[in-house]
């Protein structure tokens, strides 16, 4: 089915541009398949009582910007692999035919981009994926798991009928406070941990604590975006400040005051680098000065390869300034929800009441199956041995590279799961080559697009790659390296013809 077409003549828009907008929209909204054929021009001018002119003029325009191809002597269709579009629809293309008052509500609507349908149980997944920010999910102790939720349900199935504590069951911040200050060197009592739905709720109560319309946040350039909307969608003004290869460039924090800061200093999301002790300590004493609150997104920091790492931020920080956000969406799995915020004592009370506010507290049972799971000690032998396998399976992922592709230059190696591949000059950007590789089935993952790239480094946006290691077999690692060279290879020859 295709997306009904409403044509206003006196909106004092041009018809080729409504009818692109709506087919776009159509496709990024999901309401037309990927894949799917759209109707000929002359059948679509007739339904509208459009001129095919008009209607063929959209319709190159929409294959210009890649949301549709034609198949020689079989029509036209829409792609399966979407542009990466930096541009937000603009909030009147959201509202179909929208009265005055909708429209003005809709402008006030945050600019939050559609979201695909990624994930476990989406249709769209590709043969073979470089999936970043996922470790190994066979190795998931599925067992230990069933059997903590089991007897969790013998002892206490009784306790469904009553709401979780807001901030968590205590056993479970009991057992995180213990493994964090053996782990990551964190000092936090039980009572100033806030159990959240993974790190992503952790950022909305820190946004929601400090960020008041206009406020300057501080994010990375480039940066998990998923974090980023949170700011924007209340109306702070981001301060992106660039990375290099060692995480953030300190040198270039801005001055005046600031609400908030977001950084990734264990594996620093997506280029990689592990940041360096003197600037988590320059981060900290330029947070006092700017009047910030830190969040300290500590994901990958249980996946450090190579020696010891440095100590978190919040373990450095004597003022009280870090919220610090840990998140076993790695460890465990993404689809579990679960994560934690240890918090400066004075803030706990205003944390828990945001975290009441935004979902009375997360499922009790879960958190029960994990504290079991960590008083155990299983937690800690499954974190290690997620380790293990995962560097291996990045040395095979760079051994690989450098067999096909000969001398690389990649980012990210000594931590996390997913490594940054620095294209050489000459190569087809990195966009391109993306595409190339999805039309095979393996999916491989560029800096997702966003505003606050224009000022970071081209060589960690336009001219990266970045491929996660986790959720593949060595085999398979070995495998699409070797598929991807001849890809590669096929587009090079493309673009020299
Ligand atoms: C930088 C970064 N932080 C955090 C997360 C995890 O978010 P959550 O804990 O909400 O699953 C991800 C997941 O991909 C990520 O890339």
């Amino acid at each position: 089915m295709f997306v009904p077409i409403l044509i206003e003549k006196s909106d004092g828009i041009t018809l080729q541009e409504q009818i692109c907008r709506q087919i776009r929209q159509g496709i990024l909204s999901g309401a037309v398949a990927l894949g799917s054929r759209v109707p000929t021009s002359r059948d679509l001018s007739r339904r509208i009582g459009i001129s095919r002119n008009t209607v063929t003029l959209a319709y190159e325009r929409l294959i210009g910007e890649g949301y549709l191809h034609t198949r020689p002597a079989s029509g036209t269709f829409v792609a399966r692999v979407l542009p990466q579009d930096d541009r937000l629809p603009a909030p009147a293309e959201i509202v179909a035919a929208p009265t005055q008052r909708h429209q003005r509500q809709a402008e006030r609507r945050p600019p939050l981009r559609p979201v695909g349908a990624a994930g476990a149980f989406s249709e769209q997944a590709w043969p073979v994926d470089f999936w970043l920010g996922i470790a190994d999910p066979d190795l998931f102790p599925l067992k230990e798991w069933r059997r903590h939720v089991l007897s969790t349900l013998d002892h206490h199935g009784g306790r469904i009928g009553y709401p979780p504590p807001p901030g968590g069951v205590l056993r479970l911040r009991r057992a995180m406070a213990q493994w964090l200050g053996e782990h990551r060197g964190i000092e936090v009592s039980a009572e100033d941990l806030v159990v959240v739905s993974g790190s992503q709720q952790a950022f909305n109560v820190a946004a929601r604590l400090f960020v008041r319309p206009g406020d300057r946040v501080v994010v990375e350039a480039p940066c998990h975006l998923e974090a980023v909307q949170v700011f924007e969608a209340i109306g702070a003004e981001l301060v992106a400040v660039p990375v290099d290869e060692s995480g953030l460039r300190v040198d270039r924090l801005p001055h005046g005051p600031v609400a908030l800061a977001y950084v990734t200093p264990a594996h620093q999301h997506p280029v990689g680098g592990v940041l360096p002790l003197d600037r988590r300590r320059k981060l900290i004493d330029w947070a006092r000065r700017a009047g910030a609150y830190i969040i300290e997104d500590d994901i990958g920091g249980e996946f450090h390869y190579d020696g010891a790492p440095p100590p978190t931020l919040k373990s450095l920080d004597p003022f009280g300034l870090v919220l610090y956000c840990a998140t076993f969406s790695l460890t465990l799995g993404a689809g579990l929800r679960l994560g934690a915020m240890a918090l400066p004592s004075e803030l706990t009370g205003a944390a828990l009441a945001t975290k009441k506010c935004l979902d009375n507290g997360s499922p009790w049972l879960e958190q029960m199956a994990l504290a079991n799971l960590i008083e155990s000690g299983a937690f800690t032998r499954h974190v290690a041995r997620l380790r293990r396998i995962c560097r291996d399976k990045r040395d095979v992922l760079i051994g690989s590279l450098r067999k096909h592709f000969g001398e690389i230059r990649l980012t990210g190696i000594e931590s996390g799961v997913h490594v940054g591949w620095m294209l050489p000059d000459g190569a087809p950007d990195a966009a391109t080559l993306r595409r190339a590789a999805l039309e095979q089935g393996i999916g491989v993952h560029v800096a997702q697009p966003s505003t606050i790239n224009s000022v970071a480094d081209p060589q960690h946006t336009e001219r990266a790659l970045y491929l996660g290691y986790g959720s593949l077999r060595r085999d398979q690692i070995a495998e699409a390296v070797a598929r991807l060279a001849a890809i590669f290879a096929a587009c090079r020859e493309d673009a020299a013809d």
